[in-house]
């Protein structure tokens, strides 16, 4: 399963790099507002800094505008994937986007059957946002898991990135049902090494090898 960092600060995005785990970046408006800078330098850094998918996301909200923006964003970077919200225009766009060959991260799923419109019209990824429906009491990782099954009966290409998670669990639930990529905030990343009987363990390894005759 590919780790992407779901963040738009460079600081953590090299921090997480260090680590030996990330496979890619997703941003999205919230995520850039929150790093304060403009968006063209923040892309361009991110695309220098890791050699993996970067999601952009695409703001405008028709068809035509969308196009023209996705095209914009992808001429910036080899490496950029286009977001696009699953919205009817948004589909619209993806189905000319795809034909054109630039890379799509449709965005803000939350049903089964927008995750069918989204491989339909060739999106490269879709991100179905689990912690969002968890939050209004819906079982955010069964829709992961529909769509990996309607994926599978129909061989869909498109990669599910399993987004909006809020714990460890999230990740490794998307893992156990087979998703393709779990985006994660830098400290959920963090959690994924963290368990208290291995730091209790090698305390007392390091302790007991200090009674090893040298
Ligand atoms: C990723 O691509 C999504 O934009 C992100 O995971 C959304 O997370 P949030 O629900 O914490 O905003």
């Amino acid at each position: 399963m590919e780790f992407f960092i779901d963040t738009a600060k460079v600081d953590e995005i090299k921090e997480a790099i260090s680590w030996g785990i990330v496979d890619g970046v997703t941003t999205n408006p919230t995520k850039l507002a929150q790093a304060g800078r403009p968006l063209m330098e923040v892309v361009e850094e991110i695309c220098q800094i890791i050699d993996g998918p970067v999601s952009v996301e695409a703001v405008s909200t028709q068809a035509g505008p969308i196009i023209e923006e996705a095209r914009k964003l992808a001429a910036l970077h080899e490496n950029i994937v286009v977001k696009v919200p699953l919205i009817k225009e948004g589909i619209k766009a993806v189905k000319v986007l795809s034909a054109e060959g630039i890379k799509t991260n449709v965005t803000l799923n939350f049903s089964p059957s927008q995750a069918l419109l989204a491989a339909k019209v060739g999106a490269t990824y879709v991100s179905p946002f689990v912690g969002r429906l968890d939050e209004i009491s819906h079982q955010g990782m069964e829709l992961a898991q529909q769509i990996k099954t309607i994926y599978d009966n129909y061989g869909f290409d498109t990669k599910i990135i399993v987004s909006a998670a809020r714990h460890p669990l999230h990740v490794l639930e998307a893992a156990l049902i087979g998703a393709d990529v779990t985006t994660m905030t830098f400290e959920i990343m963090d959690a994924l090494f963290k368990h208290p009987l291995t730091d209790l363990g090698l305390e007392m390894f390091l302790d007991d090898w200090k009674k090893v005759p040298q």
